[in-house]
């Protein structure tokens, strides 16, 4: 198979973890006598420095371009630390997602086995978990209107959804439950917001084509408190961006770490795929960062966007020889783990790229 992928490594970790994302798609490609090219692209801090442009028109025509996209993270601390701060590099990010109308972000929450003692989480609680969130990427408070008023002493930010847009993540949603345990869980905040009243009744629609699924309605905070309690008891969630972003990364404890969490981004054209994480400035340069959720993405995008699930099924369990062989990085690790397995991100990556050539 003949395929061009754009990576875009973007800011901090984001560069260090994508490095094994690449050679895990390229390893895949030699073992299974596929032919992937690769063009690189910026966004980001970098990107700015660069250009002034956190998404250069340039780096956009290259992914409209191709077959897949994989991307690292974006953010720098100068901007964190400056409410002020008019052109972000995060700005790149949503510009992405909403040019290449990638409204429907899959983050599977996967727990493995090996990882039950790295969470904080009691493993008895834990063992066996499996869920996959559909979150909402292209509406919410993410992109409605914005600003300030009062002479700048007062700022707002409009929660908004339209019928179309949650139809068809709803959409998403069902038939991805029907494929697993054909259980729904719906997020939103009903009880107070308009936006998620429409949400609601939007779910409890589309429900009516899907009379095989069972469907649950969970307010935001509830569902907070419940995944920690209970995470067996979820299968799917549908929900809005904000709700999403938010209940993920907490979601990520229940696979051991944030760098343990791959994600896909999908619309009506190219797939994009990326870890949950961000571009973590603290570990930055290290060369500790897990590449796990990166290589994971690549998974992700080898089975969504070309079809390739035995490849994809090698990669990830690639991924799991590694764990079952005692192989950590420093934010999966435990107290039993000796330290001559606690291994930086290239060569970690390297070890899975290994495994995955000796599984084929
Ligand atoms: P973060 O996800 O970068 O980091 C949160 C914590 O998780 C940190 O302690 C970090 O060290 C740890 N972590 C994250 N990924 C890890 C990995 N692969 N291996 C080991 N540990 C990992 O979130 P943050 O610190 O809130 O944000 C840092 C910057 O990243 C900000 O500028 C933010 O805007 C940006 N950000 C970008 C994205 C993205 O590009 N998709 C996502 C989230 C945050
Ligand atoms: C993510 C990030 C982004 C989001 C930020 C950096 C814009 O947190 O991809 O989860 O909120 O969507
Ligand atoms: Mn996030």
């Amino acid at each position: 198979m003949k395929k061009k992928i754009v990576i875009l490594p973007g800011d901090g970790i984001g560069k260090e973890v994508t490095a094994c994302g690449k050679k895990i798609l390229e390893q895949v490609a030699e073992c299974f006598g596929h032919q992937f090219t690769f063009d690189y692209a910026t966004i980001g801090h970098e990107a700015i420095e660069a250009t002034g442009n956190p998404l250069p028109d340039e780096s956009l025509e290259k992914m409209k371009n191709s077959d897949a996209i994989l991307f690292g993270a974006v953010g720098h601390p100068k901007y964190d630390n400056d409410p002020s701060a008019k052109v972000r590099p995060e700005q790149g990010l949503l510009k992405m997602r909403k040019e290449l109308g990638l409204y429907a972000n899959l983050r599977p929450i996967k727990l493995f086995d090996e990882l039950l003692a790295a969470s904080s989480i009691k493993p008895e609680i834990l063992k066996g978990a499996d869920i996959l969130f559909f979150r909402e990427l292209t509406g919410d408070v993410y992109f409605g209107e914005r600003g300030r008023k009062d002479q700048g002493s007062t700022a707002f930010d409009t929660m908004i959804y339209s019928r179309y847009e949650v139809e068809r993540i709803a959409h998403k949603a069902f038939k991805a439950a029907l494929t697993r345990g054909k259980k729904l869980t719906s997020v939103d905040k009903a009880n107070v917001l308009e936006s998620s009243r429409l949400w609601r009744e939007v779910v409890q629609e589309v429900a009516k084509q899907y009379p095989d699924v069972t469907v649950e309605h969970m307010f935001v905070d509830a569902a907070a408190m419940k995944l920690i309690q209970n995470p067996r008891s979820f299968d799917v969630v549908v929900t809005g961006n904000l709700f999403g972003d938010i209940l993920t990364d907490e979601a990520s404890q229940i696979a051991g770490s944030m760098g343990m969490l791959a994600s896909a981004s999908i619309g009506d054209t190219v797939g994009l795929y990326e870890p949950i994480h961000g571009s973590a400035h603290d570990i930055t340069g290290k060369g500790v960062a897990n590449p796990l959720a990166s290589i994971l993405s690549a998974a992700l995008l080898l089975d969504i966007s070309f079809g390739l699930k035995e490849e994809s099924e090698t990669v990830i369990k690639a991924v799991e020889q590694t764990l079952k062989d005692g192989y950590r990085t420093r934010d999966i690790a435990d107290a039993a783990t000796p330290h001559e397995k606690i291994l930086g991100t290239e060569v970690m990556g390297n070890v899975v790229c290994n495994n995955a050539r000796m599984l084929v």
